[in-house]
């Protein structure tokens, strides 16, 4: 496979950002509210954002220092004299207030009034969260942790939740939210979003075994198919074991795979094989269809 291969530091700056942020990508967006210590509200999105423990539960946010003229962000100055903050999760029928809570306004102006959204006094920190957002987590900052001074350098907003609010429009008592009435968006490069909406989700199951056999196990013509793909391979890696003997004849006595193995050419077996698989997997026949691998090896 060709691949291009850059060195980082020889990349420009704006190009390396746009390549980063497309490549990793989507990303969750924090709609953050911060306060500074005269108590003035500031309210902005983040896309450097996700969880990365929930014991303790943090989530991280970076408010950058800007490309064009290294200047630092209101909601980084903000948490470093005040170490609070609310994040709300942005939802679909909020992306152009956020796009507009984005806009450089000077200090003194505050976001929720702009962008239209409706602060909601929190119970513990003082920065208020966003009536609209399906979920917003009151937050302590812990740490806030500075890549660098330069350009382009973020800043880790290290944040422990102490309360989390779910808007009854999406809550449900058996798994707590209903991902479609979340409808959360994420950002990707450029001014793309996405959304997650049931057209665009999927779901792979963990697999119901510990381990599966491995690639690595499955027969050499499997690796080197054009009719199957890397996901029916490794929902087929994913089982627990290679078929017994005793499957294999039950399979191989099959009428429709007796058919097969009649024609003269391996390939050709081995190509009508591979496409009898693919059906299996889709049926969801899944011993069915690791047999049938497992008749040529
Ligand atoms: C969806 C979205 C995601 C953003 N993500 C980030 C980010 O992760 N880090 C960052 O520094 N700026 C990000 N920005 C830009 C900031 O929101 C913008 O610079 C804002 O003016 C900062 O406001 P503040 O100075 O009031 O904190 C993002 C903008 C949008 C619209």
């Amino acid at each position: 496979m060709k691949t291009h291969t850059f060195n980082v530091d020889e990349i420009e700056g704006q190009m390396l950002n746009q390549l980063l942020i497309s490549a990793v990508s989507p990303r969750p967006i924090a709609l953050v509210s911060s306060i500074d210590n005269s108590g003035k509200v500031n309210l902005s999105p983040f896309s450097f954002f996700n969880i990365f423990s929930f014991n303790p539960p943090i989530l991280i946010f970076s408010p950058s220092r800007r490309s064009r003229d290294n200047t630092t962000k209101h909601t980084y100055e903000n948490v470093l004299q005040v170490p609070q903050v609310s994040i709300s999760i942005v939802n679909y029928a909020m992306g152009q207030q956020i796009a507009l809570a984005s806009n450089r306004f000077p200090k003194e102006v505050n976001e929720f009034e702009k962008a239209g959204l409706t602060p909601i006094k929190s119970n513990v920190v003082a920065p208020p969260y966003v009536g609209e957002a399906p979920v917003s987590f009151e937050c302590i900052v812990d740490q806030v942790l500075s890549l660098g001074n330069e350009a382009g350098s973020g800043n880790l907003v290290i944040s422990k939740i102490v309360r989390l609010h779910i808007n009854d429009s999406c809550y449900c008592p058996d798994n707590l939210v209903d991902l479609e009435k979340l409808d959360l968006i994420g950002r990707m490069g450029g001014s793309y979003y996405c959304s997650t909406r049931s057209e665009s989700r999927f779901e792979i199951k963990n697999p119901e075994t510990p381990i599966g056999i491995g690639f690595d196990q499955l027969p050499k013509h499997a690796l080197g198919s054009d009719v199957l793909t890397g996901n029916i391979l490794g929902k087929l890696a994913s089982m627990a074991q290679v078929p017994s003997q005793e499957s294999l004849e039950i399979c191989r006595a099959n009428p429709e795979i007796e058919i097969i193995f009649e024609q003269k050419e391996l390939e050709e077996k081995i190509n009508l094989l591979h496409h009898k698989i693919k059906d299996l997997i889709k049926k969801e026949q899944f011993e069915e269809a690791l047999c049938c691998l497992f008749l040529i090896q």
